[in-house]
């Protein structure tokens, strides 16, 4: 049996009867740029994340970005981040012109670790993006208790975690802005890049709006140094027919985890784990093991390809020589980065794909 570590055919094809004609309305209307699609999802994001505003943005990369500089985070400024986690947060950081300060992961969840963050807060310290990673909330109780008293901001990235919640509420809405990517792998994906900052703030949203199209109000007055960063509408149009799928989607996807979770129990690797407060999306299922790399290969062998989120922690990027860190300087990061294995993770994998994962990796030699 082949398992495809992901499948968007899959969905694409469960949903082509109702994407074809929104999409064909779409182009013959000939609004693509900011329109009803992108007014309409915006409001309908808002809603399903509990925020007031939504301001739509080309990517989720974007959506950090600009939030930051709504929140004027400059030079001289600092913004704590996790080193484990796709780069986009602390490329936002790098590029409004702040400085990355990593703190390191909590050994199950893989999300930041709020003893760490305390440890690297400064006078200069601006702001805190917690990622909440791999479908679950950071431990945001525990970052508002390090923030507040600061008054630092908190920056969401949600990217992973959509339709996820913390204490009952959905995340996006815990700080001042929450940023979505819609990039298509993520657990509502479009069919392309986009991207959507929300927030409760009604001047931070406008900011936003303004950040996205050149920092203009009225168009040709530049009141702001902007960007080109909007959702596109065929991509709006195409989201408004798939946000209403993602709770079923999500439901899907916590069924899997508890299949993958019974079926590998009693064996030597660690399964994920949902802290106290979560309602997990499961955008990854991953486990570690010491034995990863001979495992992804024996998976492999046998119809099971998967991928390593992530090989190498941030800190240990090339491109970021220049914050001087050296191995050791993050071990918990350093060390889930070496043993993590992701597994096959999507609604439309089956019950059988799910068992054939299991069986392939009870066999293997531990
Ligand atoms: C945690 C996280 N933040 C931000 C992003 C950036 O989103 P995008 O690809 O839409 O720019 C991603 C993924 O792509 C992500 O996984």
């Amino acid at each position: 049996m082949n398992v495809p570590f992901l499948n968007l055919a899959a969905q694409y094809a469960s949903l082509e009867n109702e994407l074809l004609p929104v999409i064909t309305q779409t182009l013959a209307k000939a609004h693509y740029i900011l329109g009803p699609n992108v007014e309409a999802f915006e409001k309908e994001l808002a809603t399903f994340t509990q925020t007031r505003f939504g301001i739509g943005v080309n990517s989720g990369s974007d959506a950090l970005t600009l939030a930051l500089r709504a929140l004027d985070i400059g030079p001289g400024d600092e913004v704590i981040t996790t080193p484990f986690t796709y780069i986009a947060p602390a490329e936002a950081v790098h590029q409004v012109g702040a400085r990355i300060v990593f703190a390191d992961i909590h050994p199950q969840t893989f999300n930041i670790d709020p003893a760490d963050v305390a440890k690297k807060l400064t006078a200069r310290t601006k702001a805190i993006i917690p990622v909440h990673l791999f479908g679950q909330a950071a431990p945001l109780k525990e970052i508002f208790g390090l923030a507040a008293p600061r008054n630092l901001h908190i920056v969401e990235d949600c990217a992973q975690a959509i339709g996820a919640a913390h204490d009952g509420k959905p995340v996006g809405g815990h700080g001042r802005l929450g940023c979505f990517s819609f990039y298509p792998t993520k657990n509502l994906g479009a069919n392309g890049d986009g991207g959507m900052v929300v927030t409760d703030d009604e001047a931070l949203a406008k900011r936003l709006r303004m950040l996205r199209v050149h920092g203009i109000e009225r168009r040709y007055y530049h009141d702001l140094h902007g960007y080109n960063s909007r959702l596109d509408e065929l991509q709006a149009a195409i989201l408004r027919v798939k946000l209403p799928r993602l709770n079923g989607w999500n439901s899907r996807r916590v069924q899997i985890a508890e299949r993958y979770r019974v079926g590998l129990a009693g064996l030597p690797v660690q399964l994920p784990v949902t802290a106290a407060g979560n309602s997990h999306v499961f955008h990854v299922f991953a486990l570690l093991t010491d034995r990863r790399d001979a495992l992804q290969q024996f998976l492999a062998e046998n119809s099971v390809p998967t991928i390593i989120y992530y090989p190498q922690p941030l800190h240990l990027q090339k491109v970021y020589a220049d914050l001087g860190h050296k191995p050791g300087d993050f071990p918990v990061a350093e060390s889930v980065s070496k043993r993590i294995l992701p597994l096959p993770m999507y609604p439309e994998l089956t019950d059988e794909q799910a068992d054939h994962v299991v069986s392939v990796i009870r066999r293997f030699a531990f």
